[in-house]
């Protein structure tokens, strides 16, 4: 029988490698990134009603909207309309705990997290090539989400290629007190572009089992255009390592700066002297795919 009731995480994520590899003609970049998703996750909860599709809201940093703004709201639109025989209302809960704007993917998991969320509360056995497109159509991280764990992304992030998981690895995230919109980021003309050798390094050494540390293979071509838009992301990520971290670098389009270390223990003494200056400092690690 349906259930009545689902409950989902929807993870964050890390980039340890994001290369830009030049402008398309439709206004998007093509990219070849390697995605790893976090400890760090939002709850969302999926309840059958009477009354038409809601979401509330239970705990989140101000600025989030339960309005068509929000990705959860869209995606859950999205689903409803290809399965119009649905005709029941949904009642969605939202715990957020990832920060807002951060280049950690939070909507993002939020979304693919209400497609996988109402296709099981529906029981419609969608499939994931049908998940994908839906996924895809709400924005080029959701389709990383349906499967998470260790993947590469190519196109402009949405086409998926799941990879072996990467090495077990402790997190330092510091979000500066402000967001940065994507756009923004893509749009400043700093941009650096690569030819995707260093996606493809990560990639071989992942499926040869080769990858000692995620330190040493850290590479982000909106790292300079972020720093641009936000010089206080330069200033963290030197003082990430000045604590200590083995690497750091800026995630995704930004301004969460992540640093790698050794241990928890090493992660909370150098999570310890970054917590200044309005910002968001978060321990957390890296999680493989949930198994089904
Ligand atoms: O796909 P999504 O809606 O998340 O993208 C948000 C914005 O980020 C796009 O409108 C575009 O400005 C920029 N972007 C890009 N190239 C990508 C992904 C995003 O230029 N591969």
């Amino acid at each position: 029988m349906a259930p009545l009731f689902v409950k989902a995480k929807a993870p964050a994520k890390i980039n340890p490698v994001l290369e830009v590899l030049g402008k398309r003609p439709d206004g998007y970049h093509e990219l070849a990134l390697i995605f790893q998703t976090i400890e760090l996750h939002d709850v969302l909860t999926f309840e059958r009603s009477k009354d038409e599709l809601l979401l509330e809201i239970d705990s989140a940093p101000p600025g989030l909207s339960n309005g068509d703004s929000n990705l959860i709201l869209q995606a859950a639109e999205l689903f409803l309309k290809r399965y119009p025989q649905k005709k029941e209302g949904v009642l969605i809960h939202l715990t957020k705990n990832i920060p807002l704007a951060a280049g950690l993917g939070g909507g993002s998991s939020d979304a693919a997290a209400t497609l996988k969320g109402l296709d099981n509360l529906f029981q419609t056995r969608s499939g994931l090539v049908e998940l994908q497109r839906m996924a895809e159509a709400l924005g080029s991280d959701v389709p990383f989400f349906l499967t998470g764990g260790t993947a590469l992304g190519t196109g402009r992030g949405e086409k998926i290629t799941p990879l072996p998981p990467a090495p077990d690895t402790h997190l330092v995230l510091v979000k500066p007190g402000k967001g940065l919109a994507t756009p923004n980021v893509y749009g400043s003309g700093k941009a650096v572009f690569t030819s995707g050798e260093k996606a493809r390094s990560f990639q071989k050494l992942l499926q040869e089992k080769k990858l000692p540390s995620l330190a040493g293979s850290l590479f982000n071509g909106l790292e300079p255009a972020t720093f641009f838009l936000m010089p206080e992301t330069q200033e963290i990520k030197k003082r990430l390592l000045e604590a200590g971290a083995r690497g750091a670098l800026v995630c995704g389009s930004g301004p969460t700066v992540f640093g790698i270390t050794g241990s928890r223990a090493e992660a909370e003494k150098i999570a310890g002297g970054l917590q200044d200056g309005g910002r968001t400092v978060i321990v957390t690690r890296t999680v493989p795919a949930e198994s089904k």
